[in-house]
């Protein structure tokens, strides 16, 4: 990792105290770091500490003639390799998302052009507030990026989702926001949302995967500089920057997409939830209830081809993560569809939890490898399960390089 210059934009909140410590982690991976501070952060951590930590000169001020002199809002901005944002207070992502430029934070995260990378801390019901989330949405949407919070018990009493993040999580997610090309020379397969298995020409057979797992994989893997190419199944998601996307209906076109495209990937993802039946045979019109002689219908289902295992017959020197959904004995099963299979990877959802799995915007997974080993990745957002995902396959390729 190549040494870079992080502003950290530091926000008034109770998290505040952890900052020194972030800093320290910081520096101690190479990086040089200079503080910014709201002036309710100041009010929450010693900006002469900051200083002191830095060997840099702390500013707080936007209309101070002393302070602009020394160094302006807009070279700040234009000085650094990634602004971090730690805590990132709820009034601070609220002036992030609407523009805002009232005071000095603000008004160089409106000026840089560096990735922003926020670490949100608040109480639980200031998190889980819709003005909140919209914001977080909007910031999102333009490309910020985020680290934590974690759940646990919070400074103000209550219990929930509001912790900022470990200050090494940060230091992990900052170094990732850093190597923004770390898979330039890589052309990932992406395969995402559900299949449609026609009964006529206006019902059909699917599955509530909403795509979102797949987008975000998808999405990440183009922010690290790889070519990338999304199948996409039944959903309504927009294509994520940078991405060629393939759209198809049913199982078999998938495989038939995702056979003509393997030849070029490095790296395949199958996040799809590819049916694995459909019916024998679907009528050429819509089937009319009145044409029927009874209340009762029958399908015959045959067996769709199983996708993943052909990519892993033709694997080569290909790196190929799968995704299984479980409800219930997920390790073990798991475990049994590695070794079945003979991916590299495998990221299994417990389907049966209502915060995770196929529709939520968060996932809990476990990561598998084909020596039985599990990580497990407690519940986050799916861009940061996304990124996580990929930090594994970056380190299974640079351990085959090595
Ligand atoms: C003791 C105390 C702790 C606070 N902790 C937080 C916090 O953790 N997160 C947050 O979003 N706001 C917190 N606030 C409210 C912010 O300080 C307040 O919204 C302030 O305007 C934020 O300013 P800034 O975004 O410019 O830093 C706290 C306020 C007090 C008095």
């Amino acid at each position: 990792m190549e040494p870079s210059r992080i502003l950290l934009a530091v926000g008034g909140g109770i998290a505040a105290y952890k900052v020194p410590e972030l800093v320290r982690a910081l520096i101690a991976q190479g990086h040089s770091v200079r503080c910014v501070l709201t002036e309710a952060a100041a009010q929450f951590v010693s900006p002469l500490v900051l200083q002191a930590l830095t060997g840099e000169a702390v500013r707080r001020a936007l209309l101070d003639v002393s302070e602009e002199g020394e160094i302006d809002h807009i070279r700040l901005a234009d000085q650094s390799d990634l602004v971090l944002v730690a805590p990132a207070t709820a009034d601070l992502m609220a002036r992030m998302a609407h523009g805002l430029a009232n005071d000095l934070v603000s008004a160089v995260l409106l000026a840089t052009q560096a990735p922003v990378l926020v670490a949100p801390a608040m109480n639980v019901n200031m998190w889980n507030h819709p003005a909140t989330q919209l914001n977080l949405e909007l910031l999102r949407e333009r490309g910020v990026l985020r680290v934590g919070p974690d759940a646990g018990e919070l400074a103000c009493g209550w219990e929930g989702l509001g912790r900022m993040a470990e200050p090494a999580a940060i230091v992990a997610a900052a170094n990732r926001a850093l190597s923004s090309g770390s898979m330039s020379d890589q052309r990932v397969l992406v395969t995402a949302g559900g299949t449609t298995e026609p009964i006529d020409t206006v019902r059909g057979i699917t599955n509530r995967s909403s795509g979102k797992m797949g987008f975000a994989v998808a999405a990440e893997a183009a922010r690290r500089g790889a070519e990338v190419v999304l199948i996409a199944g039944a959903t309504s998601l927009p294509t994520p920057e940078a991405v060629r996307r393939i759209d198809v209906g049913t199982a078999l076109e998938m495989r038939a997409a995702v056979l003509e495209e393997l030849e070029c990937a490095s790296v395949v993802v199958k996040a799809a939830a590819v049916a694995d039946f459909r019916p024998r045979e679907a009528a050429d019109r819509k089937i009319k209830k009145e044409s029927l002689e009874s209340d009762a219908i029958s399908l015959e289902l045959v067996r769709n081809p199983d996708i993943l295992q052909e990519v892993c017959q033709r694997k080569g020197t290909r790196i190929v993560v799968g995704f299984a959904a479980e409800s219930h004995d997920v390790i073990e099963a798991a475990r049994r569809k590695i070794r079945r299979k003979g991916c590299d990877l495998l990221v299994a959802n417990d389907v049966s939890r209502a915060d995770s799995g196929f529709s939520a915007d968060s996932n809990a997974v476990l990561l598998i490898t084909p020596d039985g080993a599990v990580e497990d990745v407690s519940l986050r957002h799916k861009t940061e399960v996304a990124s996580h995902i990929l930090d594994r396959v970056e380190k299974i390729r640079g351990e085959r390089n090595a």
